[in-house]
């Protein structure tokens, strides 16, 4: 389904990503963990066409979409939910779901509503209430559905665990394989490895900008590198 070959990226003239290769099949999970600074949200931003790759490809569904801009890429499918979740605090949940959803028409809108109420009964609930009165954990709730608004095929997700409490990256990530099971690829971006690789198929190690290792998830939770720098583990 998303095809990235031989990614080079980076801001300016300082090059963060070397000749990354990665492969998603549509309804998997993906994972790519990475340290601080490896290079995560800018493969991302590459995808989402939120910056220009400097070389190399992103083919998504067969069609070359290298340096489209954002809203077509938006419109084949690919939606991102950034790190940090950048929500629109002075709007209320429903708002900033509409912010979500603004290239859908209006029948597909209601579905998609439903849908995301579905999934997290908490923001039907809390639909009214500005996006700023909401705890940590439903923000990011709330980011996800905003995501899910514009109908996606497949679903970036930058670090999604970033700041909860353990209890409650539990449940983002429930939430996650739940979306999955809806029949929406995932492609995870996480720092902590254990939660992303435990719901993820396969998974793709960067550092210093550059993919050093895959495998599928059971393979990198094994494997000694990984568990070294990563999980805490001899
Ligand atoms: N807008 C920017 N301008 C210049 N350099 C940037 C910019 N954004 C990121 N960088 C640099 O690119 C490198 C990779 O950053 P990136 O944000 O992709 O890492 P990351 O893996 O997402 O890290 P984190 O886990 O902290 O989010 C870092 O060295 C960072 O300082
Ligand atoms: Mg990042």
């Amino acid at each position: 389904m998303l095809q990235v070959r031989r990614l080079n990226a980076g801001y300016g003239k300082v090059q963060v990503l070397w000749d990354v290769d990665l492969t998603v099949r549509r309804g998997e999970i993906i994972s790519i963990i990475g340290a601080n600074g490896a290079g995560k949200t800018t493969t991302l931003k590459s995808i989402m066409g939120l910056i220009i790759p400097f070389k190399g490809t992103i083919q998504f569904d067969g069609e070359d979409i290298t340096g489209l801009p954002v809203h077509e890429i938006v419109r084949k499918g690919i939606s991102l939910v950034p790190e940090g979740r950048h929500l629109f605090p002075k709007m209320t949940v429903l708002e900033n779901l509409r912010m979500g959803g603004y290239a859908v028409n209006g029948n597909k809108y209601r579905d998609l509503l439903e849908k995301v109420f579905q999934i997290f009964p908490v923001l039907k609930e809390r639909r009214n209430q500005l996006a700023s009165t909401l705890s940590g954990g439903e923000q990011q709730m709330l980011a996800i559905a905003r995501g899910l608004m514009s109908d996606p095929k497949i679903l970036l997700l930058d670090e999604p665990s970033l700041g909860l409490a353990p209890k409650i990256v539990k449940k983002v990530m429930k939430v996650v394989s739940k979306i999955r099971e809806e029949g929406i690829t995932i492609l995870l971006v996480e720092q902590n490895a254990k939660i992303s690789l435990e719901i993820s198929d396969r998974g793709y190690v960067l550092e210093t900008g550059k993919i050093v290792l895959e495998g599928t998830s059971d393979e990198l939770l094994r494997n000694e590198h990984v568990r070294k720098a990563y999980l805490g583990l001899m």
